[in-house]
């Protein structure tokens, strides 16, 4: 595995740590890399007593990264979970990060212990919704 993946990887269990999970107790974390920018964005979830408030760990990343730099193209995404098999990200994930993200872009899902699975993007979401191409 690339030293830039293992070091989202690490970012992406650090971030776990933080995951705010009363309700579910089930702790995410994430990080995202994007192109032509050396820094790594930590995701954890975020829950909320509405549960419909609650933010993923993908979103979160996500989401910070384009509140730092704008306009950004997400070279990989790691998420580290304690499942076996490994946690892939939800729906909602994938669609919100079909706006930065090409069919061919790195997924890579960890357990605890390593990333253990690297998957396309394209493979978990290959029709995202999409307005601008109609
Ligand atoms: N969760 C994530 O953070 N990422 C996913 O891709 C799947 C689900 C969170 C949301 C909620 O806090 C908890 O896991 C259980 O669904």
């Amino acid at each position: 595995m690339k030293d830039i993946v293992n070091e989202a990887y690490k970012v992406a269990l650090e971030a776990r740590k933080n995951a705010h999970a009363p309700y579910s107790k089930f702790h995410v974390g994430s990080a995202i890399k994007v192109k032509g920018h050396d820094e790594l964005f930590p995701g954890c979830n975020v829950e909320n007593a509405s549960y419909g408030a609650t933010i993923c760990a993908e979103r979160n990343s996500i989401i910070g990264a384009v509140a730092r730099l704008g306009k950004v193209e997400i070279e990989f995404v790691v998420v580290a979970c304690d499942t076996n098999p490994v946690t892939v990200p939800c729906a909602l994930c994938l669609q919100v990060m079909s706006e930065f993200t090409k069919p061919d872009t790195p997924i890579h899902l960890g357990d605890l212990e390593s990333v253990k699975k690297t998957v396309h993007f394209g493979d978990l979401l290959p029709m995202p919704f999409n307005t601008l191409d109609c």
